[in-house]
């Protein structure tokens, strides 16, 4: 009896490290695999360090930074528009012309100003191109959509 017990004893020994030794073999094959795993973390890092910093300016916001260069140079002299910097004092023999920061203008209503040469737009319609023209008074248009007056000048 004993020395059946005794042999199942290390019967059981024998089996205990088997089974033991299985997951053992597992877990070290699983570390040989970790290698592997470096090159994946890498890949994720990236979109992690992502864009912020990089970031550029979107196409709107260049136009719109654009816009306020046209505005300042060839409006802002003559029409105050606070999101320009422009004070819209007018020129030595100029009259100053309305404020934009209560007016709407809309796109239509800059361009036959500026091209109908109404204001003493002549001094500057003739030095922009249409392009700019039409640049600057998309800009007035969006930066005074809010504000609550209607154009005050009625075109025929
Ligand atoms: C030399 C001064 C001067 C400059 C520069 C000038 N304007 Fe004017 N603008 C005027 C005057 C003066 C009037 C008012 C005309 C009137 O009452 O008949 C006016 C009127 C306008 C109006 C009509 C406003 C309303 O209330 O209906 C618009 C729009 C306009 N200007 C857009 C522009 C734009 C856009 C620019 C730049 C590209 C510009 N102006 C540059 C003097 C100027």
């Amino acid at each position: 009896m004993l020395r059946v017990s005794r042999r199942l004893r290390l019967l059981g020994v024998y089996l205990l490290t088997a089974a033991l030794a299985v997951p053992a073999t597992l877990a070290w094959a699983g570390g040989e695999a970790t290698p592997k795993t470096p090159a994946t973390t890498t890949t994720v890092k990236k979109p992690a360090v992502k864009k912020p910093v990089v970031r550029k300016p979107t196409a709107q916001q260049k136009f719109m930074i654009e816009g306020r260069k046209l505005y300042k140079e060839y409006c802002g002299k003559c029409h105050a528009l606070k999101v320009a910097n422009s004070a819209g004092f007018g020129g030595p023999t100029t009259e100053p012309g309305p404020s934009f920061n209560d007016v709407r203008v809309n796109y239509r209503r800059s361009i036959n100003a500026v091209v109908e040469s109404i204001g003493g737009h002549e001094t500057i319609s003739k030095k922009m191109t249409f392009k700019e023209i039409e640049d600057v008074s998309r800009y007035t248009a969006i930066v005074t959509k809010k504000n609550p007056l209607p154009g005050t000048v009625a075109y025929g």
